[in-house]
């Protein structure tokens, strides 16, 4: 990995040159970051979970005919994908009201939507990934109207294949981010599937209870991250079993 030529450092995820051209090196860190950078911690073991969660629904989501940036899991921290452009928008998927939608429409957390909602923010970190419209995605030309519609069909059958998947193992599936990306081939451009998908970038609920097993216990301070991260792997079959720590050792 340190051989490896670095790209870009996020907030959760390193960058490196892929042993290809047009693929790269996605490096799962353990760091956690909320509310804009403002808070922060590193969650031992965090990377780890994420790099097979984002493995796992990848895979599953290729299988049923979703394109996807995702090639293959190279160890505990790292995969292999294809090298896209970003398209700069955080496409948000809602089936129950949480979070900022609730703030800013005033709907109780927890309400079931009346359907299925896409909103899309604009990826940018020093303006808060504000909000936007359609209007100013193709104005500015962020996305074409023909991408745009791509990611909303994309969006809706995720939404449709996550939210069985997660129910069939007793966890409601509140609401998720996507970020999509161009992928070049020959003088073709795709709209595919990019970034990850884990519960860094979903909110998940126990079907039953109603605890959180996602991001927003580290959001909320409500302890126990890892561990609730360890039982969306656990139940998904992704471990054989949870560890009590789910540190590297666990996983070799
Ligand atoms: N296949 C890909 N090709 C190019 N860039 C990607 C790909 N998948 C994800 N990215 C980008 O890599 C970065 C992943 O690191 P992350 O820590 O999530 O960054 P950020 O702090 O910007 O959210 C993101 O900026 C994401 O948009
Ligand atoms: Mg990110």
């Amino acid at each position: 990995m340190s051989r490896r030529k670095k790209i870009y450092e996020g907030k959760a995820k390193i960058l490196y040159e892929g042993p290809e051209p047009g693929t790269l090196v996605q490096y799962f860190k353990d760091d956690a970051t909320a509310f804009n950078n403002k808070k922060k911690a590193t969650l031992e073991g965090k990377g780890v979970l994420n790099n097979r969660i984002s493995e796992f629904i990848m895979l599953n989501l290729g299988r049923v005919g979703v394109p996807t940036h995702f090639i293959r899991r190279l160890n505990m921290r790292e995969q292999l994908v294809r090298e896209v452009e970003i398209i700069p928008l955080e496409v948000i998927c809602r089936n129950v009201a949480a979070g900022s939608i609730s703030q800013r429409l005033g709907i109780p957390e927890g309400d079931a939507l009346p359907r299925s909602i896409v909103e899309f923010c604009y990826k940018n970190d020093s303006l808060n990934d504000p909000l936007v419209a359609e209007e100013h995605i193709t104005a500015f030309n962020w996305a074409s109207t023909q991408e745009i519609d791509d990611i909303i069909s994309l969006t809706l059958r995720v939404n449709d294949f996550l939210s069985g998947m997660f129910a069939a193992v007793g966890i409601r599936l509140i609401d998720f981010k996507l970020e999509f990306g161009r992928l070049y081939e020959g003088d073709m451009v795709r709209t595919v599937l990019a970034d990850e998908i884990s519960p860094d970038s979903c909110r998940l609920w126990d079907i039953e209870t109603n605890e959180k097993m996602d991001k927003d216990r580290f959001r909320r301070d409500l302890g126990n991250v890892t561990e609730a991260y360890a039982e969306v792997a656990r139940r998904l079959g992704i471990m054989k079993e949870a560890p009590r720590a789910a540190n590297d050792e666990a996983w070799k």
